[in-house]
């Protein structure tokens, strides 16, 4: 008999069965090397290319190397988390499915409303990202966009007389969406070969940073390394490190959408641990030593521009040298739009065969394999946030949605070792519950150094996904309602 409760969840046989059944299928083309670029892919983006400036330069000074450090420990614990789900449960819908398998249909439904934040936002927040460094190097081509088209409605920009006026609509963040949800709609591994290209040169364009940049440091810029505190929370001092911390995780967003592909990987159990644990240990190491080479080459007050690193790279003197930074950035920021837009749609892809969503968003092309219908819209909604909202607001929307996600995917882990202590493990996270408690002690700690109306408009968000559950998911659930035949 089905249970009707909002409780009602879903064993993990069944959630691994309907895996490898289902009436749908997605190919499984992705190796552990695919895997683990699509992981750096979704990783290194706007925050390493554009907030470790802002970061360092009000927050934390030359410590935002320890920002990074305090990140990449918080992320290290969730990730392993994550390792384990992903390689137990190898179904496309990253944390829905974890909360589906613990806390039930009813947080399953309100994490997989959460994600939104984490993927189509985090898209629309990078694409804004993209728009800035491609404004600016089309402008070193001589090419000049008017700033007004590369700009949502409510941002304030300059024009070449200095004067100040509104922006009108961000026309380069639409064409990039445009052009990735074409791509993604043509073919997954066709987008994956091309992931792991741009991917490659994401990688070559920091460590040439890193490398070249570590002769021209001037060890004075790290003096003092944690300034004095100004007398108010998060201003330097220790509490700056913290409310660093928590601007500079928007840069490691983006390791779990490796588990919105374990029903595409061959090997998921084996390729997911690899992509998620490799690609999270790559980035950190070289976060922190980029943020250690920037603040390095230029005193930390100076680095609040939109392209920090093509400043750094300016005190280095080779022109060319900056040219290539922002292409560098330009391919990275593309890498992480492409994984988010296409992690959107997989887990739309599930919570709709779970039927808390309408069945299109789980159709999928015959021929390419697939979900052309989702993916479009995603792409048209994600395009008209990302052209009419400024990034600030939709930034801090992410962070505090993700930290969130996260949070419910350590509790899922300690759950399930308890209610499924049966279940194949190929990958057991160490040390639970220690593990995971830790994780969501740090996930609190950087939710914290987030302001209160972010917290505010978290809530509002959740409340409306709460009134669309009530009045369709509920009704459509397959898990409380077997006996109804999809749409
Ligand atoms: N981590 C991704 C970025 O930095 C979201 O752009």
């Amino acid at each position: 008999m089905a249970d009707t409760s909002y409780m009602a969840r879903k064993s993990v046989a069944d959630i691994v069965a309907s895996a490898e059944g289902g009436e749908h299928h997605l190919s499984k083309s992705l190796g552990a090397l695919s895997i683990t670029a699509m992981g750096i892919g979704a990783i290194i983006g706007a925050g390493i290319f554009v907030l470790t400036g802002t970061a360092a330069a009000h927050y934390a000074g030359p410590s935002i190397i320890l920002s990074f450090v305090l990140g990449g420990i918080a992320c290290a614990f969730v990730g392993l988390c994550y390792s384990e789900l992903a390689a137990m449960l190898p179904v496309c819908g990253s944390s829905y499915t974890y909360t589906y398998a613990t806390l039930g249909e009813l947080f399953a439904w309100i994490i997989g409303w959460d994600l939104i934040l984490e993927y189509a936002m985090g898209a629309a927040t990078v694409a804004v990202g993209w728009s800035g460094y491609i404004v600016s190097l089309l402008h070193n081509v001589g090419i000049n966009i008017p700033p007004t088209m590369a700009a949502a409605p409510g941002t304030t920009v300059t024009l070449a007389d200095g004067s100040t006026v509104a922006g009108v609509v961000n026309l380069p963040a639409i064409f990039i969406i445009a052009l990735l949800t074409i791509m993604l709609v043509l073919g997954t591994k066709e987008s994956a070969r091309l992931n792991n290209i741009m991917v490659a040169i994401k990688l070559t364009v920091v460590l040439a940073f890193i490398v070249i940049g570590a002769f021209f440091v001037h060890p004075a810029n790290w003096h003092p390394f944690i300034p004095q505190n100004t007398g108010q929370f998060g201003n330097f001092g220790a509490s700056g490190i913290l409310r660093g911390s928590a601007v500079v995780f928007f840069a490691f967003i983006g390791f779990d959408a490796v588990s919105t592909a374990a029903q595409e990987a061959r090997k998921p159990q084996i390729d997911m641990p690899i992509g998620i644990l490799g690609s999270l240990v790559i980035c950190t190491v070289l976060y922190i030593a980029v943020a250690g080479v920037l603040t390095g080459l230029v005193p930390y007050a100076e680095l609040n521009v939109p392209d920090p690193i093509a400043k750094g790279v300016d005190v280095i003197g080779v022109t060319w040298f900056s040219v290539l930074i922002k292409i560098g950035a330009l391919t990275g920021l593309t890498t992480v739009i492409l994984v988010l837009l296409y992690g959107q749609s997989r887990i739309f892809f599930t919570m709709s065969q779970d039927g808390l969503l309408p069945h299109l968003f789980a159709r999928v092309h015959p021929r390419l394999q697939t979900p052309h219908l989702s993916q479009t819209m995603i792409g048209a909604i994600v395009a008209i946030v990302a052209a009419f909202t400024p990034i600030d607001v939709l930034g801090e929307m992410v962070s505090i949605g993700t930290l969130f996600a996260f949070i419910l995917v350590c509790g899922a882990v300690i759950y399930l070792r308890r209610s499924d202590a049966g279940a194949s493990r190929p990958f057991r996270a160490p040390g639970v519950p220690v593990i995971p408690i830790l994780g969501i002690l740090f996930c609190l700690l950087l939710m914290a150094g987030l302001p209160l109306v972010t917290w505010v408009r978290l809530f509002v968000w959740l409340v409306i996904g709460l009134i669309i559950y009530g009045s369709y998911g509920r009704n459509h659930s397959r898990l409380r309602h077997p006996e109804r035949a999809p749409d």
